[in-house]
């Protein structure tokens, strides 16, 4: 197999990242349209506590991450893993590894004590994500994550 190529996704540049990402977003059932996810991912990119790469294989964009970081006094700086997607002739190739591996040096660079992330009902029945975060040292942490929009 080719290699794996992991390359910072930019402002002004997210066209591929955009792409991946709509395509995940259809996929899961979620309905955040393309100019949302657009306009939300150069938001993230133009601030520093975020960050989002592209996997290429062959030179072909196939995998995007992107990756958010809050402050907390519990936790100091920790990063939270926020999109994950490998389109499906790519998967099982260790794409996805590679793409949480960059993430987390990255999310060392920016002095997190931790990264997490949340897994939906959906994703676990879907695609297994427990025992693929679990593989990669994630632990569960029994918390329940709750939102309220505004
Ligand atoms: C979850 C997802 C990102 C995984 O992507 P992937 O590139 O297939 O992941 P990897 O190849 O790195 O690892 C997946 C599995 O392939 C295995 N694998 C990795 N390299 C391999 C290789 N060269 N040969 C055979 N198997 C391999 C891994 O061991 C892992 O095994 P597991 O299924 O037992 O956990 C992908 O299925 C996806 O995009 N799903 C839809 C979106 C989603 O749910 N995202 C997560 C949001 S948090």
């Amino acid at each position: 197999m080719s290699a794996i190529e992991i390359t910072q996704v930019k402002t002004g540049g997210t066209g591929s990242a955009v792409a991946l990402l709509e395509t995940f977003f259809h996929e899961e059932g979620f309905t955040t349209p393309r100019k949302r996810i657009e306009a939300n991912l150069e938001l993230m990119l133009q601030d520093a506590s975020c960050w989002a790469a592209l996997a290429r294989v062959d030179g072909k964009p196939v995998g995007v991450v992107t990756v958010s970081t809050m402050v907390y006094v519990e936790w100091g700086r920790m990063g939270e893993i926020g999109d994950l997607y490998v389109q499906p002739d790519c998967r099982k190739l260790g794409v996805a590894r590679a793409l949480i591996d960059a993430a987390l040096v990255w999310c060392q660079a920016k002095s997190c004590s931790a990264v997490s992330v949340v897994i939906t009902q959906d994703g676990e029945q879907r695609h297994g994500l427990s025992k693929f975060y679990a593989d990669l040292k994630f632990k569960p942490t029994g918390r329940t994550f709750m939102t309220k929009m505004l």
